[in-house]
Formats: C-alpha cells, sequence, structure tokens
C-alpha cells in the first residue's frame, strides 16, 4: 500500500461522490461531515460504478405504522439495483449477500487528500 494524493480537500463537495483514476484504478471520495470516504467504484453485485450513485440515510427497521430515517452521510445506494451499502464497514444492507465495497484509509494532511491504495 502506498499513499497518493488525489485531491485538495476543498474542491469536494459535501455529500457528493466525486471520481478520480488512483494507480489505474477508479476511486470515488466522498466528503461528509468532516470525513472523507474512498471507495473502489465497482458495485460488488455486478459491477456498476457504484460512485454514480445517491450517498444519503436509510429506512431503519421499526414498529409497524411507523418510519425511522438513519445513518445520515453513511448509505451509498448504487445506481443500477439500489443494494444499499454503509460506508463505515463497505456492506451491503441487503442481507442476503456478503459482498462489501472496497474502501481505502483516508489521510487529510494541510488540506490535501491522500489515499492509501
Ligand atoms: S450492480 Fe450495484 S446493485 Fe447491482
Amino acid at each position: 500500500m502506498s499513499l497518493h494524493l488525489v485531491a485538495q480537500l476543498d474542491q469536494l463537495k459535501d455529500a457528493t461522490p466525486m471520481v478520480f483514476t488512483v494507480a489505474g484504478r477508479s476511486i470515488g471520495l466522498i466528503k461528509s461531515n468532516g470525513r472523507v470516504h474512498a471507495v473502489r467504484n465497482v458495485c460488488p453485485h455486478k459491477g456498476a460504478p457504484v460512485c454514480r450513485g445517491s450517498f444519503k440515510g436509510t429506512m431503519l427497521p421499526s414498529d409497524p405504522g411507523t418510519f425511522v430515517f438513519g445513518m445520515d452521510d453513511r448509505i451509498l445506494q448504487c445506481p443500477w439495483h439500489g443494494w444499499e451499502f454503509d460506508l463505515n464497514t463497505g456492506r451491503t444492507l441487503c442481507g442476503h449477500s456478503n459482498k462489501k465495497l472496497v474502501l481505502y484509509p483516508v489521510t487529510v494532511r494541510e488540506g490535501a487528500v491522500y489515499v492509501d491504495i
């Protein structure tokens, strides 16, 4: 693994995935609540460019007749079949698959965003 300078922090828009090519790989950076996530731009389901999906929260398990929204700023939803992934773990919320997103460690230093690939 080695650190790659990918972007300046002020280039990234809040809660908006931006895609960069790093060491020959398509990597999405997502800035949210002072944190930056780095995600390989390949859905583990069928290979969609997952970073073209939406970054959001999701509906949580709740009592009948109630709706509880949560996990704000943690969920990336694939644009092809709608699978939702938790960016803290890479796991899908679908429950029937063990497939995970590939996540990379991020370092922010003096306004520069580095990804360890
Ligand atoms: S390719 Fe992403 S959910 Fe199917």
